[in-house]
């Protein structure tokens, strides 16, 4: 018997700067609220694992212009969306895509049910509906969105070939992590850099690939960056801009190609972005190179054919590259968990599990 009500943390309040968590100005509140009825073209689906990203952070900007985003914002007023896997509870009467058990991918929730049309171009049956090659959270990550980032960014927008030298931006998340080891272990690049918040991070990163592992927090992180770039480097794949990418291009070879992921570093800033070298990007005609994952959906068969290979291979390692976070019996801690992203609480994917398969 299904539930007729359930919790659902709603948009409130658009944040000027950083999230604000209590108070009337909170950015999200937690609402009891109706489960959803599915029309005759919809289906009824239960979020099973919500991915954190940090693009949720743009989805609710103050004033951006709609016209210019690639997928619609989340108004004040609505549920706050987020990518994920859930379970396919109900279908409409018109529906033959999807039936009830279907485990699918989409444009999810932070609610206990939701309703989703299935022409929704973000949504799709999880492994083509194939039976899981690994466990289900890698769908999310690796063989997910950001194994399709990493890749796409790497090889279609740096260009990158084997032998040439590497510097990667939040290099121990769910995207940077994914880049340094393909980058290192199967691309054969001769010399990775990576920068990270911590040192624990950068452990993590030597064990996985990267020839040099930066803190960017170090108060000699300019310095060490300097010392670590003698050769000057020939890519850069970067999640972060803002200071750390100011000081790389300072270090990047003439013609160096850099593949502007994102922008963490200014999500929570309404001041926003300032390089400060930026005049090095015209003197040495460094090519930067914005993109969105959604620009690879040509390439998504040979990526994944490739990233799956090379998990198998252990040349991509995905176990230790997660980090797990289980709300089923806390749903308040959803914003924290996804803020987390913004206070370098993750090492690799990281994973919110909401909720039981039925
Ligand atoms: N273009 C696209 O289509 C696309 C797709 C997916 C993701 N992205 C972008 O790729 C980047 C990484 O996304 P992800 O999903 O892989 O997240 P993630 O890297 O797993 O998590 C975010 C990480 O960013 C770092 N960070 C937070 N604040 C920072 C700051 N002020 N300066 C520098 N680093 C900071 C933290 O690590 P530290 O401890 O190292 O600080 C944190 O762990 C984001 O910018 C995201 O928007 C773009």
């Amino acid at each position: 018997m299904q539930p007729t009500s359930m919790k659902a943390w709603r948009y409130n309040k658009t944040p000027l700067d950083d999230i604000v968590f209590d108070g009337p100005d909170a950015t999200f509140v937690l609402e009891s609220i109706p489960v959803p009825k599915p029309d005759d073209v919809s289906i009824l689906v239960k979020p099973l694992m919500l991915s954190n990203d940090p693009a949720q952070r743009t989805w609710i900007q103050k004033d951006r212009a709609k016209m210019r985003l690639y997928m619609p914002p989340v108004l004040e007023g609505e549920i706050m969306a987020a990518l994920g896997i859930a379970q396919v509870i109900a279908v409409g009467q018109k529906v033959s895509k999807y039936k009830a058990g279907d485990l699918v991918l989409g444009l999810l929730q932070w609610a206990e049910y939701l309703t989703i049309k299935d022409d929704d171009v973000w949504l799709s049956l999880i492994n083509g509906g194939n039976p899981l090659e690994f466990d289900m959270s890698v769908y999310l990550g690796a063989m997910g969105l950001s194994g399709i980032t990493a890749y796409g960014g790497l090889m279609r927008m740096c260009e990158f070939k084997p032998g040439q030298s590497l510097i990667v931006s939040g290099a121990a998340g769910s995207v940077g992590n994914i880049v340094v080891q393909y980058a290192k272990n199967v691309v054969g690049a001769s010399y990775v850099i990576a920068i990270a918040g911590s040192e624990e991070k950068c452990d993590w990163l030597r064990k996985h690939g990267a020839d040099v592992a930066l803190n960017y927090k170090s108060p000699t992180f300019e310095q060490e960056l300097i010392e670590a770039t003698p050769d000057y480097i020939d890519a850069m794949f970067d999640n972060c801009a803002g200071p750390i990418l100011d000081a790389c291009l300072l270090r990047l070879k003439y013609w160096a190609r850099i593949a502007v992921c994102g922008a963490i570093s200014s999500y929570n800033d309404s001041a926003g972005q300032h390089l400060k070298n930026y005049t090095e990007i015209v003197i040495n005609r460094l090519q930067l190179l914005g993109f969105i994952a959604t620009d690879f959906y040509d390439m998504v068969g040979e990526i994944q054919g490739n990233i799956g290979k090379a998990i198998k291979e252990g040349k991509v390692v995905v176990k230790d590259a997660e980090t797990i976070v289980d709300v089923r019996d806390k749903f308040e801690d959803i914003p924290k968990v996804w803020y987390r992203l913004f206070e370098g609480g993750n090492i690799g994917k990281l994973v919110t599990v909401v909720g039981d398969e039925e």
